[in-house]
């Protein structure tokens, strides 16, 4: 464990995840073995790491989300409330072979409340998740989705705002 590391006497921290310097975890947050987060986190009420779960520096991971095996999470990613993050494309209980399928939330990508990312895909740079989508595919760095199932709505600047139809470039 790192220094300067906050966790709420109510968390669950294994001794072996790694946290990195400045992070912050509070209430009921539970952190599994061998995961990894990065410097200047928040993971806010109710959080759950599972196992070698990778997360980057100065995400916020806001109430009751829970980030499966298989979730891969870049730096400066926010992930809104109750976003519902899966691993296992085709559930069944009583399969015994089931396998994680992974998904990848690049740097700088947001996450709106209540929304579902269905796993195999990939959340480009700087995108945006809107409230409460439903997303089944790979969202293109720097591009707005929403919707059930969640289409692409436009492109946005690294601070989400609007760009004009037909100005896609990366900024
Ligand atoms: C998508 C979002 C960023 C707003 O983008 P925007 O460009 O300002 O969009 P507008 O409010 O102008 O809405 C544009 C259209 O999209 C629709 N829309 C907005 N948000 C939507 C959503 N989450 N899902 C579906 N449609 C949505 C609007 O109803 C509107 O539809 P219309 O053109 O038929 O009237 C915002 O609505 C959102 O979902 N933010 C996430 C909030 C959140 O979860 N924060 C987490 C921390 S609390």
């Amino acid at each position: 464990m790192q220094e300067h590391v906050y966790i709420h006497p109510s968390a669950n921290v294994s001794d072996k995840a790694r946290i990195g310097a400045g992070t912050k975890i509070w209430i009921n947050v539970q952190i599994r073995e061998n995961a990894q987060i990065g410097e200047g986190c928040i993971l806010s009420k109710d959080v759950y790491v599972d196992h070698a779960v990778h997360i980057g520096d100065r995400c916020k991971i806001q109430n009751s989300v829970s980030v499966y095996n298989g979730v891969s999470i870049g730096d400066d990613v926010f992930v809104g409330p109750n976003v519902a993050f899966t691993n296992d494309r085709v559930p069944r209980a009583f399969n015994p072979d089931w396998r994680i399928t992974e998904t990848r939330v690049e740097s700088g990508a947001s996450i709106g409340a209540n929304a579902t990312i269905v796993c195999g895909i990939t959340i480009g740079e700087y995108a945006m998740v809107a409230a409460g989508s439903v997303v089944t595919k790979n969202v293109a760095p720097y591009t707005l989705v929403m919707g059930n199932p969640a289409r692409p709505a436009g492109k946005i600047d690294k601070m989400g705002n609007r760009l004009p139809e037909g100005d896609g470039h990366e900024q």
